[in-house]
Protein backbone atom coordinates (compact mmCIF):
# COMPACT_ATOMS: atom_id res chain seq x y z
CA UNK A 1 0.00 0.00 0.00
CA UNK A 2 2.97 2.29 0.46
CA UNK A 3 3.21 4.67 -2.42
CA UNK A 4 6.39 5.29 -4.13
CA UNK A 5 7.99 8.52 -2.01
CA UNK A 6 5.85 7.60 0.63
CA UNK A 7 7.71 8.17 4.66
CA UNK A 8 7.77 4.31 5.57
CA UNK A 9 5.11 3.52 8.10
CA UNK A 10 5.45 1.18 11.16
CA UNK A 11 2.65 -0.93 12.79
CA UNK A 12 3.11 -2.90 16.08
CA UNK A 13 0.86 -5.51 17.32
CA UNK A 14 0.89 -6.51 21.09
CA UNK A 15 -0.27 -10.47 21.25
CA UNK A 16 -0.35 -12.89 18.70
CA UNK A 17 -3.04 -14.66 19.49
CA UNK A 18 -6.18 -15.39 17.54
CA UNK A 19 -7.03 -11.67 16.85
CA UNK A 20 -3.53 -10.56 16.55
CA UNK A 21 -1.85 -13.09 14.28
CA UNK A 22 -5.32 -12.65 11.63
CA UNK A 23 -4.53 -8.84 11.97
CA UNK A 24 -0.91 -9.34 11.21
CA UNK A 25 -1.89 -11.64 8.50
CA UNK A 26 -4.37 -8.98 7.16
CA UNK A 27 -2.55 -6.13 7.44
CA UNK A 28 0.57 -8.31 6.02
CA UNK A 29 -1.73 -9.75 2.94
CA UNK A 30 -2.85 -6.11 1.60
CA UNK A 31 0.14 -4.88 2.40
CA UNK A 32 -0.90 -1.79 4.54
CA UNK A 33 2.09 -0.99 5.79
CA UNK A 34 5.59 -0.91 5.60
CA UNK A 35 6.94 -2.61 9.18
CA UNK A 36 4.92 -4.69 11.17
CA UNK A 37 6.13 -6.19 14.42
CA UNK A 38 4.40 -8.12 16.46
CA UNK A 39 4.80 -8.65 20.49
CA UNK A 40 3.92 -11.51 22.83
CA UNK A 41 4.49 -11.98 26.29
CA UNK A 42 5.08 -15.91 24.83
CA UNK A 43 8.26 -14.44 22.21
CA UNK A 44 8.53 -18.17 20.40
CA UNK A 45 4.57 -17.86 19.13
CA UNK A 46 5.28 -14.33 17.81
CA UNK A 47 8.43 -15.62 16.22
CA UNK A 48 6.37 -18.17 14.94
CA UNK A 49 3.67 -16.23 13.65
CA UNK A 50 6.31 -13.99 11.66
CA UNK A 51 8.22 -16.99 10.69
CA UNK A 52 5.07 -18.59 8.75
CA UNK A 53 4.19 -15.65 7.04
CA UNK A 54 7.60 -14.39 6.14
CA UNK A 55 8.26 -17.55 4.44
CA UNK A 56 4.80 -16.57 2.35
CA UNK A 57 6.45 -13.22 1.37
CA UNK A 58 7.31 -14.50 -2.74
CA UNK A 59 3.80 -15.09 -3.13
CA UNK A 60 2.85 -11.48 -1.55
CA UNK A 61 5.36 -8.42 -1.49
CA UNK A 62 7.05 -6.25 0.57
CA UNK A 63 5.92 -5.60 4.44
CA UNK A 64 8.98 -5.74 6.38
CA UNK A 65 7.75 -8.16 9.47
CA UNK A 66 9.60 -9.48 12.57
CA UNK A 67 9.05 -10.67 16.01
CA UNK A 68 9.87 -8.33 18.12
CA UNK A 69 10.19 -6.48 21.36
CA UNK A 70 9.04 -2.79 23.27
CA UNK A 71 12.14 -0.98 22.03
CA UNK A 72 10.02 -1.31 18.29
CA UNK A 73 7.15 0.81 19.42
CA UNK A 74 9.73 3.67 19.83
CA UNK A 75 8.97 4.37 15.91
CA UNK A 76 5.32 3.01 15.75
CA UNK A 77 2.50 4.90 13.97
CA UNK A 78 0.19 2.71 15.47
CA UNK A 79 0.49 -0.08 18.50
CA UNK A 80 -2.43 -2.55 18.59
CA UNK A 81 -3.26 -4.04 21.66
CA UNK A 82 -4.51 -7.60 21.23
CA UNK A 83 -2.95 -9.32 24.12
CA UNK A 84 -5.30 -10.91 27.22
CA UNK A 85 -8.23 -13.78 27.55
CA UNK A 86 -10.68 -13.82 24.99
CA UNK A 87 -14.27 -15.21 25.67
CA UNK A 88 -14.85 -18.76 26.82
CA UNK A 89 -18.04 -20.24 25.81
CA UNK A 90 -20.44 -18.26 27.44
CA UNK A 91 -18.53 -15.58 28.85
CA UNK A 92 -19.27 -12.23 28.70
CA UNK A 93 -16.93 -9.72 27.02
CA UNK A 94 -17.00 -7.64 30.70
CA UNK A 95 -16.55 -10.94 32.28
CA UNK A 96 -12.71 -10.58 31.21
CA UNK A 97 -12.25 -7.13 32.58
CA UNK A 98 -10.01 -8.39 36.01
CA UNK A 99 -8.33 -10.73 33.86
CA UNK A 100 -6.96 -8.36 31.28
CA UNK A 101 -6.86 -5.49 33.00
CA UNK A 102 -4.78 -6.82 34.91
CA UNK A 103 -1.87 -6.81 32.39
CA UNK A 104 -2.55 -3.23 30.67
CA UNK A 105 -0.36 -1.78 33.46
CA UNK A 106 2.76 -3.30 32.01
CA UNK A 107 1.35 -3.30 28.31
CA UNK A 108 1.09 0.69 28.48
CA UNK A 109 3.78 1.40 31.17
CA UNK A 110 5.76 -0.84 28.28
CA UNK A 111 4.72 1.31 25.78
CA UNK A 112 4.99 4.56 26.85
CA UNK A 113 9.00 3.50 27.70
CA UNK A 114 9.28 4.13 23.99
CA UNK A 115 6.65 5.70 22.38
CA UNK A 116 4.86 9.13 22.92
CA UNK A 117 3.52 10.23 19.74
CA UNK A 118 1.74 7.16 17.99
CA UNK A 119 -1.89 6.47 18.36
CA UNK A 120 -2.89 3.10 20.49
CA UNK A 121 -5.82 1.05 18.87
CA UNK A 122 -7.18 -1.44 21.68
CA UNK A 123 -8.96 -4.36 20.35
CA UNK A 124 -8.78 -6.64 23.61
CA UNK A 125 -12.28 -6.73 25.36
CA UNK A 126 -13.99 -5.12 27.18
CA UNK A 127 -12.53 -3.27 24.94
CA UNK A 128 -14.30 0.02 25.53
CA UNK A 129 -12.85 0.38 29.26
CA UNK A 130 -9.68 -1.36 28.13
CA UNK A 131 -9.30 2.00 25.87
CA UNK A 132 -10.39 4.24 28.82
CA UNK A 133 -7.46 2.72 31.07
CA UNK A 134 -4.84 2.94 28.24
CA UNK A 135 -6.06 6.28 28.06
CA UNK A 136 -5.38 7.39 31.75
CA UNK A 137 -2.03 4.81 31.95
CA UNK A 138 -0.95 6.61 28.86
CA UNK A 139 -0.91 9.90 29.79
CA UNK A 140 -2.01 10.03 25.76
CA UNK A 141 -4.15 12.76 24.37
CA UNK A 142 -8.07 11.66 23.16
CA UNK A 143 -7.57 11.47 19.83
CA UNK A 144 -4.56 8.95 19.88
CA UNK A 145 -6.46 6.52 22.51
CA UNK A 146 -9.03 4.67 20.34
CA UNK A 147 -11.02 1.20 20.73
CA UNK A 148 -12.03 -1.08 17.84
CA UNK A 149 -15.56 -0.17 19.20
CA UNK A 150 -18.75 -1.02 17.38
CA UNK A 151 -17.10 -1.03 14.19
CA UNK A 152 -17.39 -4.64 14.21
CA UNK A 153 -20.90 -4.84 15.40
CA UNK A 154 -22.11 -1.94 12.80
CA UNK A 155 -20.36 -4.45 10.03
CA UNK A 156 -22.32 -7.49 11.45
CA UNK A 157 -25.67 -4.96 11.41
CA UNK A 158 -24.77 -4.08 7.76
CA UNK A 159 -24.03 -7.77 6.80
CA UNK A 160 -27.64 -8.89 8.07
CA UNK A 161 -29.53 -6.03 6.84
CA UNK A 162 -27.65 -6.46 3.39
CA UNK A 163 -28.66 -10.55 3.28
CA UNK A 164 -32.82 -9.26 4.35
CA UNK A 165 -32.99 -6.55 1.87
CA UNK A 166 -30.51 -8.46 -0.88
CA UNK A 167 -28.34 -5.60 -1.18
CA UNK A 168 -24.59 -5.35 -0.93
CA UNK A 169 -23.55 -4.42 2.90
CA UNK A 170 -21.16 -1.89 1.30
CA UNK A 171 -23.82 -0.03 -0.07
CA UNK A 172 -25.65 0.22 3.37
CA UNK A 173 -25.07 2.63 5.82
CA UNK A 174 -26.53 1.96 9.71
CA UNK A 175 -24.67 1.92 12.85
CA UNK A 176 -24.20 -0.28 16.02
CA UNK A 177 -23.34 2.37 18.69
CA UNK A 178 -22.67 2.38 22.29
CA UNK A 179 -20.73 -0.94 24.37
CA UNK A 180 -19.31 -3.14 21.93
CA UNK A 181 -21.08 -5.93 23.95
CA UNK A 182 -24.38 -6.65 25.31
CA UNK A 183 -25.59 -3.02 26.29
CA UNK A 184 -25.06 -1.66 22.13
CA UNK A 185 -27.95 -0.35 20.61
CA UNK A 186 -28.97 -0.41 16.91
CA UNK A 187 -29.67 3.02 15.67
CA UNK A 188 -32.75 1.88 12.96
CA UNK A 189 -34.45 5.15 12.71
CA UNK A 190 -30.37 5.92 10.80
CA UNK A 191 -30.59 2.69 8.49
CA UNK A 192 -30.74 3.91 4.56
CA UNK A 193 -29.55 3.25 1.36
CA UNK A 194 -28.80 5.97 -0.59
CA UNK A 195 -30.32 8.17 1.98
CA UNK A 196 -33.45 6.58 1.29
CA UNK A 197 -34.59 5.24 5.14
CA UNK A 198 -34.74 1.02 5.76
CA UNK A 199 -38.00 -0.24 6.74
CA UNK A 200 -38.40 -3.79 8.55
CA UNK A 201 -41.03 -5.50 10.61
CA UNK A 202 -41.26 -5.79 14.64
CA UNK A 203 -39.81 -9.55 13.77
CA UNK A 204 -36.89 -8.42 11.24
CA UNK A 205 -35.78 -6.00 13.66
CA UNK A 206 -35.82 -8.22 16.27
CA UNK A 207 -34.00 -10.75 14.38
CA UNK A 208 -31.32 -8.54 12.64
CA UNK A 209 -30.21 -7.00 15.94
CA UNK A 210 -30.14 -10.05 17.92
CA UNK A 211 -27.93 -12.03 15.68
CA UNK A 212 -25.66 -8.85 15.41
CA UNK A 213 -25.28 -8.90 19.58
CA UNK A 214 -24.73 -12.08 19.85
CA UNK A 215 -22.57 -12.99 16.16
CA UNK A 216 -19.62 -13.83 19.08
CA UNK A 217 -21.04 -15.51 21.01
CA UNK A 218 -22.50 -17.94 18.12
CA UNK A 219 -18.68 -17.86 16.41
CA UNK A 220 -16.88 -18.76 19.88
CA UNK A 221 -19.55 -21.83 20.28
CA UNK A 222 -18.38 -23.33 17.00
CA UNK A 223 -15.04 -22.55 16.68
CA UNK A 224 -13.42 -21.37 19.70
CA UNK A 225 -12.33 -17.28 18.92
CA UNK A 226 -13.59 -15.16 16.70
CA UNK A 227 -10.52 -13.26 14.61
CA UNK A 228 -11.47 -12.91 10.62
CA UNK A 229 -14.06 -9.55 11.00
CA UNK A 230 -12.60 -8.12 13.87
CA UNK A 231 -9.00 -8.46 12.01
CA UNK A 232 -10.70 -6.55 8.52
CA UNK A 233 -12.55 -3.94 11.24
CA UNK A 234 -8.77 -3.53 12.61
CA UNK A 235 -7.40 -3.40 9.09
CA UNK A 236 -9.77 -0.50 8.06
CA UNK A 237 -8.95 1.79 11.28
CA UNK A 238 -5.04 1.30 10.24
CA UNK A 239 -6.15 2.51 6.72
CA UNK A 240 -7.93 5.60 7.68
CA UNK A 241 -4.94 6.46 10.15
CA UNK A 242 -1.98 5.68 7.86
CA UNK A 243 -3.46 7.24 4.75
CA UNK A 244 -4.98 9.95 6.35
CA UNK A 245 -8.26 9.34 5.01
CA UNK A 246 -10.73 10.65 7.50
CA UNK A 247 -13.43 7.95 7.10
CA UNK A 248 -16.54 7.89 9.74
CA UNK A 249 -16.30 5.11 11.69
CA UNK A 250 -17.61 3.90 14.74
CA UNK A 251 -14.77 3.09 16.93
CA UNK A 252 -14.52 3.68 20.55
CA UNK A 253 -13.78 7.15 21.68
CA UNK A 254 -13.77 8.82 25.14
CA UNK A 255 -16.80 11.26 25.22
CA UNK A 256 -18.25 14.19 27.32
CA UNK A 257 -21.20 15.67 27.45
CA UNK A 258 -22.45 13.72 24.31
CA UNK A 259 -25.72 12.98 24.86
CA UNK A 260 -25.34 13.74 28.70
CA UNK A 261 -23.07 11.26 28.47
CA UNK A 262 -19.56 11.81 29.61
CA UNK A 263 -16.01 10.18 30.67
CA UNK A 264 -16.39 6.97 28.86
CA UNK A 265 -15.57 5.84 25.95
CA UNK A 266 -18.44 3.88 23.53
CA UNK A 267 -18.41 3.10 20.28
CA UNK A 268 -19.95 6.24 18.02
CA UNK A 269 -19.40 7.93 14.95
CA UNK A 270 -16.03 9.25 14.56
CA UNK A 271 -13.90 10.91 11.79
CA UNK A 272 -10.67 9.17 11.80
CA UNK A 273 -7.50 10.59 9.83
CA UNK A 274 -3.53 10.73 10.78
CA UNK A 275 -4.47 12.32 14.07
CA UNK A 276 -6.82 9.60 15.01
CA UNK A 277 -9.93 10.61 16.03
CA UNK A 278 -10.25 13.75 14.41
CA UNK A 279 -13.83 14.46 15.29
CA UNK A 280 -16.58 13.07 17.02
CA UNK A 281 -19.66 13.12 15.07
CA UNK A 282 -23.16 13.96 17.43
CA UNK A 283 -26.41 11.62 16.76
CA UNK A 284 -29.50 12.75 16.74
CA UNK A 285 -30.99 9.86 18.96
CA UNK A 286 -34.89 9.30 19.60
CA UNK A 287 -36.13 9.00 22.61
CA UNK A 288 -35.49 5.06 23.31
CA UNK A 289 -32.31 4.90 21.39
CA UNK A 290 -30.73 8.11 23.66
CA UNK A 291 -32.27 5.78 26.80
CA UNK A 292 -30.55 2.53 25.92
CA UNK A 293 -27.44 4.97 24.72
CA UNK A 294 -27.44 6.59 28.58
CA UNK A 295 -27.81 2.58 29.86
CA UNK A 296 -25.10 1.05 28.32
CA UNK A 297 -22.44 4.34 29.47
CA UNK A 298 -24.05 3.60 32.85
CA UNK A 299 -23.07 0.07 32.92
CA UNK A 300 -19.70 0.49 31.84
CA UNK A 301 -19.42 3.55 34.19
CA UNK A 302 -20.19 1.23 36.79
CA UNK A 303 -17.03 -1.26 35.70
CA UNK A 304 -14.38 1.59 35.52
CA UNK A 305 -15.55 2.64 38.78
CA UNK A 306 -14.60 -0.14 40.00
CA UNK A 307 -11.11 -0.16 38.32
CA UNK A 308 -8.22 1.28 40.48
CA UNK A 309 -6.95 3.76 38.11
C1 LIG B 1 -16.09 -9.99 18.57
C2 LIG B 1 -14.95 -9.77 19.51
C3 LIG B 1 -13.79 -9.09 18.82
O1 LIG B 1 -17.14 -9.35 18.73
O2 LIG B 1 -15.36 -9.00 20.66
O3 LIG B 1 -15.91 -10.78 17.62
Amino acid sequence: MKKSGQRSNRVVIIGTGAVGATTAYTLFLRERVSELVLIDANHDKALGEALDMNHGMPFTGGVKLWAGDYSDCADADIIIIAAGSNQRPGETRIDLLKRNASIFDSIIQNIVKYNNHGIILVATNPVDILSYVSLKKSGFPVSRVIGSGTLLDSARFRYLIGQNKKINPRSIHAHIVGEHGDSELPLWSLANVAGIGLEFTDEEREDIFDRTKNAAYEIINAKGATSYAIALALDRIVVSILQDEGSVLNVSTLLENYNGVSDVYLGVPCIVDSSGVRQVLDLELNDEELARFKASADKLKEQIASLDL
